[in-house]
């Protein structure tokens, strides 16, 4: 399989920014993580930007890439974002939305998702474990659905 994980803004501050919410995990140790894990079963590429536009491109790009599945953690954009809800609508890629945090539990601005409910499944408050149970999700769900 081909799986695209998408990370959004400030995302590349990750294991400095904020440890407190965020963790001590970079994003570099995420993707080495999610290789390991997907061993011969998956290829995983990994994107980030702080560029709302430049996230659209890259969902965009993976349909002619014959991406099998995107994990993304919106940031910021999960709030705001028409444009990379109906990028995920357009590719018909599925897609599982992950949150390092619980947003439930922190400002009420953080609990509406403009992806939620277009995902095949959501993880919030895990940490980077978070990214890992997706992982997992994902290619089950792909081996279910590819052989029915
Ligand atoms: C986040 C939660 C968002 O509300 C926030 O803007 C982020 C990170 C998370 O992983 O917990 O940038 O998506």
């Amino acid at each position: 399989w081909r799986i695209l994980v998408l990370h959004g803004p400030n995302l590349n501050l990750l294991g400095v920014r904020e440890p407190e919410i965020y963790g001590r995990t970079t994003l570099s140790d995420i993707h080495t993580a999610l290789t390991a894990r997907a061993g011969a079963r998956a290829i995983i590429e990994s994107y980030q930007s702080n560029h709302e536009g430049a996230l659209v491109d890259r969902i965009q790009a993976a349909m002619e890439e014959g991406v099998d599945f995107i994990l993304i953690n919106p940031g910021a954009y999960t709030h705001t974002s028409v444009a990379i809800r109906d990028a995920l609508a357009a590719v018909q890629i599925p897609f599982i939305e992950i949150h390092l945090s619980n947003i439930h539990a922190r400002e009420p601005f953080r609990r509406h998702s403009y992806l939620s409910d277009k995902a095949v499944g959501v993880i919030a408050g895990l940490g980077a474990f978070g990214y890992e149970a997706a992982l997992e999700a994902a290619m089950d769900w792909l081996e279910r659905e590819t052989n029915p």
